[in-house]
């Protein structure tokens, strides 16, 4: 059977992945869900085995060998783009919570990191497309599955994992994207009926809320203790000085 009908075969959802593309190879799931714009819906799914170009946030690249998760959801939601950074952590809040359903402890780091013991195990690249209006969003999500994190670059092998290593056997590649598809789909409907819910859930796998954190935005360095997030999704850090700094988008690096 093709990858994309396994996929859909018991899938439970109402619009998230209806349709799926799938690619043995692209440069980046992102991309080209970009160039398929015109043929795609609410929820349609862009999924690729291998990336040669993958993407990371701030220009990065992420390593894509076979056996991870690279998928791409395109969704057209009718919002403010100004409220973009809440969609942001409730992508975040949702890979969490599939990665908890294979029993691991997984956390996030602000904004949107998947951790394991301290170990990224996954990361969203959300892109958007806006006029005055969103005319749609490519939420971008790559998760090292079944890959050998000892073949990534030297800078990254002591602050990667994958599902394989922290479970010590493989994960089931088609069963989890079909609980990620499930919750993507949950948590974005929840957003748009009860966004404090999002928030709340969001906290309690925080992993940052509470830590000396150095933030590196655009155009400033920010060094102070994270004290929580608020409605926005900006990170609320508390400066020696004791005054408090709300950061919409950064790098955000553990101090300790
Ligand atoms: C990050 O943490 O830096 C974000 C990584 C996002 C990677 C995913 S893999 C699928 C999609 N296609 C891309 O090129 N990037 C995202």
């Amino acid at each position: 059977m093709e990858f994309a009908d396994e996929i859909k075969n018991g899938l439970n959802t109402k619009y998230i992945g209806k349709k799926i593309y799938h690619f043995a190879e692209v440069d980046s799931t992102n991309d080209m869900a970009k160039k398929l714009a015109d043929k795609c819906e609410d929820g349609t799914v862009v999924i690729a085995d291998v990336q040669k170009r993958g993407k990371g946030r701030f220009g990065r690249e992420w390593i894509s060998p076979s056996g991870g998760i690279y998928l791409s959801i395109f969704l057209k939601p009718r919002m403010d783009p100004s409220n973009a950074p809440r969609l942001t952590l409730t992508f975040g809040l949702a890979v969490a919570k599939t990665i908890r359903k294979l029993g691991l402890d997984a956390k996030i780091k602000w904004p949107n990191d998947i951790l394991i013991n301290g170990k990224k195990v996954s990361g969203i690249l959300t892109e958007a497309d806006v006029n005055n209006n969103i005319n749609y969003i490519i939420a971008g999500i790559g998760i090292d599955a079944n890959v050998d994190i000892d073949t990534f670059p030297i800078e990254l092998q002591d602050s990667a994992t994958s599902l394989n290593r922290e479970l010590k056997k493989p994960v089931n590649r088609v069963e989890l994207i079909r609980e990620l598809l499930e919750e993507i789909e949950k948590y974005y409907d929840i957003y748009f009926q009860d966004y404090h819910k999002i928030l709340d859930e969001w906290r309690s796998l925080s992993d940052t809320i509470g830590r000396v954190v150095e933030i590196k935005t655009q155009k400033e360095l920010i060094i102070g203790e994270a004290v929580g997030v608020d409605l926005e999704g900006e990170l609320l850090v508390e400066l020696s000085d004791g005054t408090l700094k709300k950061i919409i988008a950064g790098e955000c690096i553990y101090m300790e």
